[in-house]
């Protein structure tokens, strides 16, 4: 593998665009990592930066800072074919960042439509790459598609074993997306992000994760909850070093090609619950529910195969957190 340590942003594969001048799209970009991904882009000097969302679940606030130094933001569904080329052939779009997607606990509310939003989205996003209406796809996928590991830590060739709607929908679009990719050629990939969490990550409902989630429960004067034993154990990434990790790996890996966006450690539920209690200065008791069916027993991701393309240090789970739940404080 050639490691290529070159500027966040820049391109070393040929042919791609740089994203300093570019016109790009992000489609979802008012949810939580898009809108971050909006501000960076912004930051390595992106010509133009579009944001498709229906505002499902993203918020306009989270672009702010975005629309304040020139964003265009675009209220529509990028399910819709015409939406999408209309935005990409009105903005003259080089590169699409595909972030859009319903929230992994819609699917357990509305499981067809939460499979179909993934798969429509890259459908659209794919036919219209090869009409040739924009040059490069970088497409966020999900450590969802793996699964519960049957080997860890999980590395990009461990086998897909959806187990929600949500996830096959992801699983679906990522085939998809090397398909098109071996027949015709598009300079299309995918990074695949682990469990993001940070500011602006979504905190009101039934489909906030498991962070913002007891962030809002403890916040409100309301007992945490744990589904399961607690076991279960995820691979938390600071949204920032997500960020930083796409930005650096845009210009370096090469098309049809995934890469998982981790930290390469672990933690369990439990052990989560109780470093967030002692942040909140919570002494309470947490409630335990039962396990939720589908919910994937152990994320243990492999970041090797990230860290031959760059140069990543991840930001110490406690200081994320510390940053996170002040963000929260401010803003529930
Ligand atoms: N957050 C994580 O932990 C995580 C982990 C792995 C992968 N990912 C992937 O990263 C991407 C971004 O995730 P996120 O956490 O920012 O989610 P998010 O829900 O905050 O953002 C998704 C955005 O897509 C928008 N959207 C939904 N349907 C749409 C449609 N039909 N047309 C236009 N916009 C639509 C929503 O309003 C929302 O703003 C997703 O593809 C997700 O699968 C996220």
């Amino acid at each position: 593998m050639n490691v290529i340590m070159g500027q966040a942003g820049g391109a070393d594969t040929p042919g791609r665009a740089a994203i300093g001048g570019a016109n790009i799209l992000i489609t979802g970009g008012a949810g939580f990592i898009g809108s971050h991904l909006a501000d960076r882009l912004l930051d390595e000097g992106a010509a133009r930066v579009v944001v498709l969302d229906n505002l499902f679940l993203g918020k306009l606030e989270n672009l702010t800072g975005a629309l304040g130094r020139g964003a265009v933001f675009i209220r529509d569904d990028a399910e819709i074919e015409g939406t999408l080329a209309y935005a990409i052939a009105e903005h003259g779009i080089d590169v699409v960042f595909n972030c859009a997607t319903k929230a992994l606990n819609y699917s357990f509310i509305n499981p067809l439509n939460a499979y179909l939003t993934n798969v429509r989205i890259m459908a659209n996003l794919l036919e219209l790459q090869r009409a040739g209406a924009f040059a490069t796809l970088c497409h966020f996928s999900s450590s969802e598609v793996y699964g519960t590991a049957v080997y860890e830590p999980m590395d990009e060739s461990h086998p897909m074993n959806p187990t929600t709607t949500y996830a096959a929908g992801k699983a679906a679009a990522d085939i998809m997306l090397h398909s098109y990719v071996k027949q015709y050629g598009l300079d299309s990939f995918i990074m695949r992000p682990f469990n993001n969490y940070g500011p602006r990550q979504n905190f009101e409902g039934p489909l906030a994760g498991i962070i913002p989630a007891t962030a809002r429960r403890v916040m409100s004067g309301e007992p945490p909850e744990i589904h399961g034993t607690g076991g279960q154990s995820r691979d938390f990434i600071y949204v920032l070093d997500t960020v930083d990790a796409v930005m650096k790996l845009y210009g370096r890996l090469p098309a049809g090609e995934a890469v998982n966006i981790s930290t390469n450690g672990q933690i369990s539920v439990n052990e989560l619950m109780a470093l967030m209690a002692r942040e909140l200065g919570y002494t309470g008791e947490t409630l335990r529910k039962e396990a939720r069916t589908a919910d994937v027993l152990c994320h243990n991701a492999s970041n090797e195969k990230m860290k031959t393309f760059i140069d990543f240090t991840p930001t110490p789970f406690s200081d994320g957190l510390r940053e996170t739940l002040a963000w929260y404080k401010a803003h529930i």
